[in-house]
């Protein structure tokens, strides 16, 4: 068996860890790093040095158009870890090679690009990926296998609370983060759509009840985005979702909070509610009073996804986890719910407080209420705009308003 061979586009940032874990499993024999390029590789010097890129053989380059020009016929796929503005032009140019992408979450967070991206991915030998984390864990497969075989009932409806604290200077950390549009491109950076968009997504397959590896679509979308960060976009989301089979979703994301990162995805059945928390419990609570509590394994997502993929690159597995197309729920949500809301609103400042970690040294915000204002929104569909949050609601909006998307954006942005 042949190591599948790869090259990275990138040194730093998530890439990084791409070129970590790839170079774990090519000491296993499984993967071969061929080559790698950064617009300033000197800058990685240290770097290339740890990942023993000399012994390895791996040649570097600093554009990746040539790149890919010199290197495309030895190469199974290429990983694109890379700022979410770039995975567009990058995955256009290795497909041109007929080459397949490992592409980094989110493929793209404009609904027409995606379609674009889409079209570019059948000139490849095989499809691409997205590298949403939690598709390939075994206990979500398991779950999902049971949800579709009627054993939980009907699907009724389903939460997502994620609240993952994060600092300012999280949104310093390069130019795009925190962004509704960079050099005139949407790109729609958020908690909902790129941070914890893995929840999001994840939502969205428990919920595709067409089969397992099958997202939900959705039929009409109302939304309050919010911040509290100093950035152009929102870091709180309130959305709720219709979807096309009748169930309703909601999820309350947020970034403006401080303690503990947590997320819980819930999907309520007719005869049980599953409650399932990644790297947490894993808990059936049925209505007849029974409870069942599932264990999964320690699990690294970037590995076994590069793993699952070299298995679809070998024609040991019919598909990847995630496939472009398998992006268009949560694209279409996400832009759905930037259009539904209209605008971003502050969080009022009155309740708005700066939390100072000593042992971090980093100053997180905590919104006073937030918990209550969740639990009301996700547990009675009370919006944050009833508790004086804003004045206004969202609008309903469906896939047919998605063309107002740049529109919407453009004034968002403006209003900064
Ligand atoms: N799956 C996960 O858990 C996870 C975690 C973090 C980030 N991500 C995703 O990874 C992607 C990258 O995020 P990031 O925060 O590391 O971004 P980033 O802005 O830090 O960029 C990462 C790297 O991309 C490379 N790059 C930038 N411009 C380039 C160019 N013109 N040519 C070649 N290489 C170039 C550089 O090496 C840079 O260090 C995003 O899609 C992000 O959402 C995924």
């Amino acid at each position: 068996m042949h190591p599948v061979r790869v090259g990275i586009i990138g040194m730093g940032g998530f890439a990084g860890s791409h070129h970590n874990t790839i170079a774990r499993l090519e000491e296993r024999g499984l993967l071969k790093l061929v080559c790698a390029c950064d617009p300033n590789p000197v800058a990685f010097t240290s770097e290339q040095v740890s990942w023993r890129f000399a012994q390895r053989g791996v040649r570097v380059f600093d554009s990746y158009r040539t790149m890919l020009e010199e290197c495309h016929g030895s190469l199974d796929y290429v990983a694109i870890p890379t700022p979410i503005g770039l995975h567009a032009e990058m995955h256009e140019a290795a497909t041109a090679y007929g080459l397949p992408a490992y592409l980094e979450k989110p493929p793209t967070l404009d609904y027409a690009e995606l379609e674009r991206m889409i079209a570019a991915d059948g000139r490849a030998a095989k499809s691409s990926m997205v590298g949403f984390n939690f598709i390939v864990e075994k206990s979500r497969l398991a779950l999902k296998e049971r949800l579709l075989s009627g054993e939980f009932g009907a699907i009724r409806g389903g939460t997502l609370c994620a609240l993952w604290p994060r600092p300012s200077g999280y949104f310093k950390r390069n130019g795009w983060s925190g962004r509704l549009v960079v050099d005139g491109k949407v790109i729609l950076d958020s908690c909902f759509g790129n941070t914890m968009g893995h929840f999001v997504h994840n939502m969205l397959f428990w919920t595709g009840t067409g089969g397992l590896y099958q997202w939900a679509e959705i039929a009409a979308v109302r939304a309050e985005l919010y911040r509290a960060h100093g950035i152009e976009g929102a870091d709180t989301f309130f959305v709720e979702a219709d979807l096309a089979t009748g169930c309703t979703l909601r999820f309350a994301l947020s970034l403006s909070c401080a303690g503990a990162s947590t997320s819980s995805e819930t999907v309520i059945c007719e005869k049980a509610i599953l409650k399932y928390s990644v790297g947490g419990q894993i808990e059936v609570s049925w209505k007849d009073g029974r409870s069942e509590r599932i264990s999964s394994s320690p699990f690294d997502g970037l590995e076994e996804n590069h793993l699952e993929y070299g298995r679809y690159l070998r024609g040991e597995i019919p598909r990847p986890a995630t496939t472009l197309e398998d992006c268009r729920p949560i694209v279409i949500l996400n832009d759905l719910a930037h259009i539904s809301s209209g605008t971003i609103c502050p969080i009022p400042a009155d309740i708005v407080s700066t939390v100072r970690d000593e042992k971090e040294q980093k100053d997180y915000l905590s919104v006073t209420g937030m918990a209550k204002i969740v639990d009301n929104f996700l547990s009675r569909g009370i919006w944050p705009s009833y508790a004086g949050w804003r004045r206004n609601n969202g609008e309903v909006v469906t896939p047919s308003d998605l063309p107002r998307l740049p529109n919407v954006v453009g004034a968002m942005a403006s209003v900064r």
